[in-house]
């Protein structure tokens, strides 16, 4: 059984510290006619004036768009009543991280999509001990889910933590399965629990406007090498957006992303939507496992 570096564990707490904060920043900023523009970069600055650093952009995801999208440079998107609105931070520090996501259904006070994420999340951490089987986690998620009514998202999943990485497996689905891995102490998971009155599965939508970097691959035009310089760099190989990129023009940037993505120097995570166009609610939660 493997114990935290002092460091590392300072570190992870300061983060956890910091979304917390930004959560609750966020949550004053959604509200109908408020741009998501305007909440994602606001977030993204509360954020650094508060000395961290966005692990990620800030994703705002509304009704049937479960997942990924945050707002391109130009995006005039606004909340309208009745929106379900899904809000995901991550803050960085010296690339630990923390993950979480909250659900706000604008003009209501909650919602009983919201509610059942939020209760399966409650009874999915209480697993979060050394030894706890992945198969464990997700039965207790989607049997929550279940008898409130609703449906998980299958091919969505909770996920493990690593520094400077977002996404490790295990991952651990919203849906039943037979995974045998277990919870260590040591280390650090993320569990969200997506829940829909749909059928329960997503599928990409686009455009994409979140990014990562992923290979030195060669690329041509000046502009996608400065921009994988970026990702490289200033991103530290975390996601990024367009919304993050100066010095380059936005037709260069396109260019440039395409050059990129077909060399697989980066890749892309497009919006993810319910496929029958359900009603999604999110609750997310990071918890370090001693
Ligand atoms: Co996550």
């Amino acid at each position: 059984m493997m114990k935290m570096e002092k460091d590392e564990l300072k570190s992870y707490e300061k983060a956890f510290l910091l979304t917390e904060d930004a959560l609750g920043f966020a949550e004053k900023l959604v509200k109908e006619k408020a741009k998501v523009l305007d909440i994602a970069n606001a977030v993204e600055s509360r954020i650094m004036d508060i000395g961290g650093k966005p692990a990620w952009p800030v994703n705002i995801s509304i009704n049937e768009i479960a997942a990924h999208y945050t707002p391109s440079i130009n995006d005039q998107l606004a909340l309208k009543d009745g929106d379900m609105v899904k809000i995901d931070v991550g803050v960085q520090v010296n690339g630990y991280l923390c993950d979480r996501a909250f659900t706000v259904c604008i003009g209501k006070k909650t919602h009983p999509l919201i509610e059942a994420s939020k209760k399966a999340l409650e009874e999915c951490l209480k697993l979060f001990v050394p030894g706890t089987k992945v198969c464990e986690i997700s039965q207790v998620c989607e049997d929550t889910v279940n008898k409130l009514g609703f449906n998980v998202i299958r091919n969505l999943a909770g996920h493990r933590i690593d520094r400077y990485s977002q996404h490790e497996s295990p991952s651990i689905p919203n849906g039943k399965n037979s995974m045998k891995d277990e919870i260590e102490a040591g280390k650090v998971y993320a569990m969200e629990v997506f829940v829909t009155d749909g059928s329960g599965l997503v599928v990409e939508s686009s455009p994409a406007e979140i990014f990562q970097y992923n290979s030195d691959s060669p690329v041509r035009m000046w502009e996608a090498r400065k921009l994988l310089e970026l990702a490289k760099g200033d991103f530290e190989q975390l996601p990024f957006t367009r919304r993050w990129i100066s010095g380059i023009s936005p037709l260069k940037i396109d260019m440039a992303l395409k050059q990129l993505l077909q060399s697989e120097a980066i890749i892309e995570f497009p919006p993810l939507k319910e496929e029958s166009n359900g009603m999604v609610a999110v609750t997310e939660k990071s918890v370090i496992v001693k």
